[in-house]
């Protein structure tokens, strides 16, 4: 055994259950909050889910001011007009109802507030001192995990990049409530995307160089979950019970990712979604089977293990024999699902294929994928996938 130290963190308080939104007033006064930010999309807005907490908030005579341009890949502008309304009418909290990019302006929002500045001064890892606004998080997809992750992406529209930016302890929501009710108006592919993108959160951070005894443990737990309550869930997103299960692998998978790193099937999506425009969780399932075939042979005991919790019969089988069932496992889950098998038919173009495997490359998730991956891994990998 190595000396490596490992670390494992994760500060905010969970509420999780069917109707567990019945706990926002209880959590609101013990937070001490007096006027509260609220954001959200305007997607969401239009929703049923959306009319409950507000009536919420307004039953508890709590003020609070509504924020609803948020954008997909939300753009540092939206950050400052949102931070803008925080501040001329003095919020001290900030609540969110949305998905991931949702979550992710009222994190950039947070660190403003406590910090001044804009938000690309604070690209990178605990580059704010102070810590962030207390941030309320009501997710509405299960996938990102961003309630309990440690970073925030935001667009700088002026240099066309991704900013991350990343906390080891202070850029997570305060308090996260996990209702499943949130999820019953989810589109099916969008709660189809957003399941695979904690799929592969869980796997990538099993498998990882930082992965260690707790996040193992979440992780395969996380793949578990999912296995047995993806399908029902995207078939019936008013399913409850399977949407209560799917908020909990999100979670836990979110816990397990930003404690031990990506790998390259993170990466492969990273820049097909900034070059195509391809959602997040959708880059991500269709790269799945050929990161995760590529990387089998550097953990195929993790690999046979993974075939067992998504609930292949691997008795009898050897470790690499039940380590590629998982792959096969996989690619039934996806064509479930009605994730495409290509890169091709989902927008990607061949000729950006060379300058995507080198962008990889250049990203360093060698960091953390377990298997050393050269320009030229990367690809053939692209190859493979278009
Ligand atoms: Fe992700």
């Amino acid at each position: 055994m190595d000396s490596k130290v490992l670390t494992y963190c994760c500060p905010t308080q969970i509420h999780l259950g069917i109707h567990a939104l019945r706990t926002l007033p209880e959590i609101i006064t013990r937070l001490g909050a007096k006027r509260l930010l609220f954001l959200t999309d305007n997607g969401v807005a239009s929703t049923e889910i959306f009319k409950l907490v507000k009536n919420i908030l307004e039953e508890q005579h709590l003020p609070f001011d509504l924020f609803t341009d948020i954008e997909p890949d939300p753009s540092h502008t939206t950050v400052e007009k949102a931070h803008q309304i925080y501040e001329k009418n003095k919020a001290t909290h900030l609540l969110t109802l949305g998905g991931g990019s949702t979550i992710d302006v009222g994190k950039a929002v947070g660190i403003l507030a406590a910090n001044g500045g804009r938000i690309q001064d604070y690209e990178g890892i605990d580059r704010f001192p102070n810590p962030p606004v207390p941030l309320l998080a009501i997710p509405t997809t299960a996938g990102t995990g961003s309630e309990v992750s440690g970073s925030c992406v935001i667009t700088d529209t002026d240099r066309s990049l991704k900013l991350s930016i990343r906390g080891s302890t202070l850029n997570r929501a305060k308090v996260a409530i996990l209702d499943p009710l949130t999820l019953s108006s989810l589109p099916h592919h969008v709660a189809a995307h957003a399941a695979m993108d904690a799929f592969v959160h869980a796997l990538e951070s099993y498998v990882s160089l930082n992965a260690n005894p707790i996040t193992d443990a979440m992780n395969l737990y996380a793949i578990g979950l999912i296995s047995q309550n993806v399908r029902p869930f995207v078939a019936n997103r008013s399913n409850l019970e399977a949407g209560l299960q799917m908020l909990c692998a999100a979670s836990l998978a979110g816990m397990g990712f930003s404690n031990t790193g990506a790998g390259n099937i993170h990466c492969m999506a990273r820049f097909v979604g900034a070059f195509f425009h391809v959602p997040h969780g959708l880059a991500n399932a269709v790269c799945l089977p050929y990161g995760a075939d590529f990387n089998l042979m550097a953990s195929p005991q993790k690999y046979a293990r993974l075939a067992s919790a998504m609930g292949g019969a691997v008795h009898g089988m050897t470790t690499l024999e039940a380590a590629r069932t998982a792959i096969d496992a996989i690619r039934r889950l996806n064509g479930d699902l009605g994730i495409p098998s290509r890169l091709r038919e989902i927008g990607v173009t061949e000729n950006r294929i060379s300058e995507m495997a080198r962008l990889c490359f250049e990203a360093n998730y060698n960091r953390w994928n377990p298997r050393y991956t050269t320009v030229e891994d990367f690809q053939l990998l692209f190859e493979k996938a278009f």
